[in-house]
């Protein structure tokens, strides 16, 4: 079975347009899959309860957010760290993402210096009415990289009527795009490959968290025990994790 998760940060539900645009690209997705063996996990905050951040940096500390207890966040991760594939999503509001999607990453903003969901591939998916496109997209792209992720696919669509997924050829096109990617590197086709971007952020991460060699602290504790310390580059890290199913706990 084939998973793939996704969250789009839109409180219109199932009326949601950015979730339309990835509904339509999963039915594609669908159709491509022979088997049909795929399991698809979509949330989003209608049906599923987020709390904000609460600030006490226990995460960074010790590795556990007080709060995954008590709303949908435990079930969520859980879901992603099975995932082959991520999409999230966001309609753009005020320049941004939405509120919601950024509480999102709050909460798993921890994973960004463990490069916890290294290895698998993902897309980015905004809508908007054409304004903040270049930003939002570049803030997507940052903070899916800082997981770990390999953004295959930034789809930024300017929508103001849902005919345009009939009518709007270009639209279509960069769905189909997309489908086709996933599908792709859910049948191991393509694989996850380093770039540019994710052997810097590996190159800094890396020198901070060796920062914390005389006092190790729970980030350096993750890094070592899963050999992530060991390795010299990002690419060298995609190797190894694709011999792990998961990384080890890190109890602290
Ligand atoms: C509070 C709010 C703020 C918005 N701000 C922007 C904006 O800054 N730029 C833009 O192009 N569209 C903006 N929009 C339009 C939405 O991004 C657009 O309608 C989006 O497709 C809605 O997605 P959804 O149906 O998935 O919720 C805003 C909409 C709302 C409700």
């Amino acid at each position: 079975m084939r998973n793939i998760f996704v969250y789009v940060g839109s409180r219109n539900g199932e009326a949601s347009k950015t979730l339309k645009i990835i509904n339509e690209i999963l039915k594609k997705v669908y159709c491509l899959v022979e088997d049909k063996s795929l399991n698809i996990s979509v949330f989003h905050p209608q049906n599923s309860y987020i709390e904000r951040c609460r600030g006490c940096i226990s995460c960074f500390f010790y590795g556990k957010c007080p709060l995954d207890s008590t709303d949908d966040m435990g079930k969520l991760k859980s879901e992603m760290l099975k995932a082959d594939f991520i999409i999230f999503g966001t309609p753009i509001y005020a320049a941004n993402v939405s509120g919601d999607m950024k509480v999102f990453f709050d909460r798993i903003s921890y994973w960004m210096h463990l490069l916890r969901l290294c290895g698998k591939p993902a897309i980015a998916v905004t809508t908007s009415t054409g304004n903040g496109i270049s930003f939002v997209s570049e803030y997507l792209y940052i903070a899916m990289s800082f997981l770990g992720l390999k953004v295959i696919k930034q789809l930024n669509a300017a929508i103001f009527d849902l005919s345009q997924l009939e009518e709007d050829n270009l639209l279509k096109q960069e769905i189909d795009n997309c489908s086709r990617s996933i599908y792709e590197y859910l049948m191991g086709n393509k694989k996850v490959e380093s770039d540019k971007t994710m052997e810097v952020i590996f190159f800094n991460l890396k020198k901070a968290i060796i920062g914390y060699e005389k006092m190790p602290n729970y980030e350096y504790l993750f890094w070592k025990n899963n050999g992530l310390l060991e390795c010299k580059t990002f690419n060298e890290l995609l190797q190894k994790k694709s011999m792990l199913k998961d990384f080890n706990i890190v109890e602290f």
